[in-house]
């Protein structure tokens, strides 16, 4: 296929399906990251910049202007050079460094919010407030408030439309929250076509979404943090159940599944995959489960890939990987020849 713009590579991601013995039950992973921007932010991002312009919001050679931890602000950045639009990220020191460096290098600016923080605490407050005022200041200016965009959970359509039609029948959804526009976007989706599919969305612990008290965590870019309020994409009513999952867990299946795979993913889809492994297990899913891969590993390289990080923040768990084998039937890893393939495409239905 020969395409003429960058965006024209949003979507139409592959499926990697991984097989739970003995519970009726396969994972099946949509492997987002295949996006142009890496992460399955870029759906929502250029939906967010057509709205924009298509409601006459935002001029062309406007100025658009957006609070991101980092994988919306590099979907934006991709859309902002294809649509001539001048794009300005506001972040904070919570934000993976080299998805920054990525924004920069699609020409995007970048504008720290101002203060102290802990490491493990996230700005998110500051920074929207950091980028409304911004967007006030400069003319032709818009603040995509992502949190309260309507186009962002409308941003899903297709990948809704995508599983339907590669996997047929879906039983349930797991998937992570942070604005709640993914899991909208795509709960909403899945239950007019299905309204029995079971959806779970996940959150770290300390995230305030499903109403438990908030504490700082380390996975980027999920999550509602204390002091923040939950957007208002977020449609409770779509959701069938909202759990959460420790950073130790998180991270721990990331490297699980890069080491016993080779699929590299990122923290947040970690703890999703550690629920939905934890739930077929248990029998509450079982079926075809589909999981988004929001992103790929190649962003915490130094982080949730570093067992020097992972070690001096205690995030270390061996009983982590324990778990997930004896759930993968893999009790006996060590022995298990390793070229056993456990992951393979899915193909048109
Ligand atoms: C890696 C990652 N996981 C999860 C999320 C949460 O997605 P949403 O904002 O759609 O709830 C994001 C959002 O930026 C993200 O970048």
């Amino acid at each position: 296929m020969i395409l003429n713009k960058v965006t024209d590579l949003i979507g139409n991601t592959p499926i990697l399906c991984l097989d739970v013995p003995g519970k009726h039950a396969r994972l099946l992973l949509k492997v987002e990251k295949n996006n142009p921007g890496g992460s399955i932010k870029d759906r929502m991002a250029r939906n967010m910049i057509v709205a924009a312009l298509k409601s006459g919001r935002l001029s062309p050679g406007g100025v658009v202007v957006e609070s991101s931890s980092g994988n919306t602000g590099i979907g934006l950045a991709i859309a902002a050079v294809e649509f001539g639009l001048r794009f300005i990220a506001v972040v904070d020191h919570h934000a993976a460094p080299d998805k920054i460096a990525v924004m920069q290098a699609l020409g995007a600016e970048i504008r720290y919010v101002e203060g102290h923080y802990r490491e493990d605490e996230v700005a998110v407050v500051e920074r929207q407030r950091m980028a409304a005022a911004l967007a006030s200041e400069i003319p032709g200016a818009v603040f995509m408030n992502q949190s309260d965009n309507a186009a962002n959970a409308g941003g899903y359509s297709e990948f809704v439309r995508e599983v339907v039609s590669e996997i047929g029948g879906i039983d349930a959804y797991v998937g992570c929250v942070g604005t709640g526009g993914s899991m909208t976007g795509i709960a909403r989706g899945l239950k007019v076509h299905n309204p029995q599919t079971k959806t779970i969305a996940v959150e770290p612990e300390g995230s305030i979404v499903f109403g438990q008290p908030g504490h700082p965590y380390y996975q980027s870019g999920t999550g509602t943090p204390a002091g923040d309020t939950v957007g208002l994409v977020l449609d409770y009513s779509c959701i069938d159940m909202g759990v959460q999952v420790s950073d130790s867990h998180a991270f721990e299946t990331a490297r699980y599944i890069a080491r016993r795979t080779g699929l590299l993913v990122g923290g947040s889809t970690g703890g999703v995959i550690y629920k939905a492994l934890e739930f077929i297990h248990s029998g509450v899913i079982r079926g075809n489960v589909v999981a988004a891969v929001a992103d790929g590993g190649e962003k915490y390289l130094h982080t949730v890939f570093s067992e020097n990080w992972l070690e001096e923040r205690s995030l270390l768990d061996p009983r982590v990987w324990e778990r997930l084998d004896g759930w993968l039937g893999q009790a006996d890893a060590e022995e298990a020849p390793r070229e056993v393939p456990r992951l393979h495409a899915v193909h048109a239905a």
